[in-house]
Order: C-alpha cells, then sequence, then structure tokens
C-alpha cells in the first residue's frame, strides 16, 4: 500500500440520529485519492458532499468503514489537513494577517510572521495584511481563507464551494487562482462544487455521487492538458459526460420527490 500523501475512503457509512429517526447520510462510499491530486465532487444538495469533507477533515470521528491517511485511520483533526467553507469564517474584529495567524499552531512570533506573510503573498493578498473583513471583496475574503487554511502546510486542501458566493467573472479569475495555489503548493486539493464547467477546468477526476443515502455513483477522470480552455471540444466534451452522468440521477430523483 502507498503510504505517501495517499487517502484511501473505504466502505465508509454515516448515519445521524434525528428525534427517533435515523438519517443515512453516506453509504458504502470508497475512493483513493493519490498524493497531489486535485479531485471535485459533484452531486444533489443534500447528498452528503459537507459530511464527506467533515469526516476527511476529522470532524465527525465516529464513523463506519475506514479513511485511510499516510497509513493511518483518520479518527479527528490534524495539520496536515486545511478546509475552507463557502463563507469564508473570517473573524470580523480581526485584521487579514490575524485571521491567518489563528490558524497556526506551536510556532514562535517570528515563524509566525514569515508563514503569514508568506501565504497572503501566496493568495495575491499583499498590502492588504492590515485590511478587517468588511473591506475586502467576495474573491479576496475566499483568498484570505485559502491562504489560513495553507498556513499550516497541510498535505491536504479541502474546498467546501469555496466560490459559491462569487459572481462568475470572479470565480473564472479565481479558478486560475486556485490552479497557480495548487501547483506551487503541490497539495492534494478536494473540491466541492456545484459549477461543473469549475470541476471540469481544475480537477484532474470529477467524483459524482448520489442521493438519499449518498453513494459514489462514477468518477470520471478529466485527461485535459493545462491551462484549460473551456471553449475546446475536449474540454466539452468532458462536461457534457458529466453533465450527463450527474442528470441520471437528478431526474431520478426529482422524478419521485416533486
Ligand atoms: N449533524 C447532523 N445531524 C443530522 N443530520 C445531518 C447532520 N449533518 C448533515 N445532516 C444531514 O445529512 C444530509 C447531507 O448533508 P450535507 O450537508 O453533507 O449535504 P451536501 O451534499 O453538502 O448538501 P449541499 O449541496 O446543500 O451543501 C442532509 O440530509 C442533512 O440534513
Ligand atoms: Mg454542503
Amino acid at each position: 500500500m502507498t503510504t505517501n500523501g495517499a487517502l484511501h475512503i473505504r466502505n465508509v457509512s454515516k448515519r445521524y440520529r434525528v428525534q427517533d429517526s435515523e438519517v443515512h447520510v453516506l453509504d458504502n462510499f470508497s475512493l483513493s485519492i493519490k498524493p497531489g491530486e486535485f479531485v471535485s465532487i459533484v452531486g444533489l444538495s443534500g447528498c452528503g458532499k459537507t459530511t464527506l469533507l467533515r469526516h476527511i477533515v476529522g470532524l465527525e470521528p465516529e464513523y463506519d468503514g475506514d479513511i485511510i491517511f499516510n497509513g493511518s485511520r483518520l479518527d479527528g483533526p490534524g495539520l496536515d489537513r486545511g478546509i475552507v467553507f463557502q463563507d469564508h469564517r473570517l473573524f470580523p474584529w480581526l485584521t487579514v494577517e490575524k485571521n491567518v495567524a489563528l490558524g497556526l499552531v506551536g510556532r514562535s512570533e517570528k515563524e509566525k510572521g514569515k508563514l503569514v506573510a508568506s501565504h497572503l503573498e501566496l493568495v495575491g493578498l499583499k498590502g492588504f495584511e492590515k485590511s478587517y473583513p468588511h473591506q475586502l471583496s467576495g474573491g479576496m475574503s475566499q483568498r484570505a481563507a485559502i491562504a489560513r487554511a495553507l498556513v499550516n502546510q497541510p498535505e491536504i486542501l479541502l474546498l467546501d464551494e469555496p466560490l459559491g458566493a462569487l459572481d462568475a467573472l470572479t470565480r473564472m479569475y479565481m479558478h486560475r487562482e486556485i490552479e497557480r495555489i495548487w501547483q506551487e503548493e503541490k497539495i492534494t486539493m478536494i473540491m466541492v462544487t456545484h459549477d461543473v464547467e469549475e470541476a471540469v477546468y481544475l480537477s484532474d477526476k470529477i467524483v459524482v455521487m448520489s442521493a438519499k443515502p449518498g453513494r459514489l455513483q462514477k468518477v470520471i477522470p478529466v485527461p485535459l492538458a493545462r491551462p484549460r480552455d473551456r471553449a475546446s471540444l475536449d474540454f466539452v466534451e468532458v462536461k457534457e459526460a458529466v453533465l450527463e452522468e450527474f442528470m441520471l440521477h437528478t431526474e431520478h430523483h426529482f422524478a419521485y420527490s416533486i
């Protein structure tokens, strides 16, 4: 078995108890991710995407199955994994640099200063160290959240619809930025998105999930050279393939729920 940075999710199932009943959220979910891969997850709202990320980041220590990272079963959070949520979750009363420094654990003040500065530069926020969140645009706030998640130099960055609140042009710009950061940091990225084009632009492979309970429906590889041309025939073909797979279960879902 490869242990170096590889993530193996094996037969993971999760049920939540809600009052007197159980909600079956993840069912026998298995997936392997190579170190340095960019993987996107798409699926209907409520199919368990965020729950899956919460398991990987270690916020759901009790689950059936195994999530093996670097050869060990995950059962809690660790500095080797960082997460960015859809809303940036920056503290409004702290400056950008203080928000980013907050994520740093066990470093001297000098080291902290260096790491914060280099990560703000990495995400293109040099010059905004002393700004407060309300002085930033949506894209800048998400960059700050990415810097905060990367400052501990994790091996895996989890992104839960990180660009969902941004306008279309800013999103396209942020796609290039996320690709650049991924290439510079050489880490694994796992992104949940509702935007199939975004998934095709960024990913090495796309995971389509089906709903209720959340299962792995299909893994679609994206063997296109980077940077990708959204208008190219190859790009459009992969996008169509993902949409087709997505619609398969979506139509079934709506046929029985409306
Ligand atoms: N702590 C919890 N307790 C009970 N049920 C939960 C809990 N967390 C999630 N769920 C349920 O699990 C299901 C999946 O939720 P999850 O947030 O993972 O979906 P999602 O795929 O991320 O959806 P979206 O695309 O809307 O963000 C939902 O039905 C939700 O109500
Ligand atoms: Mg979610």
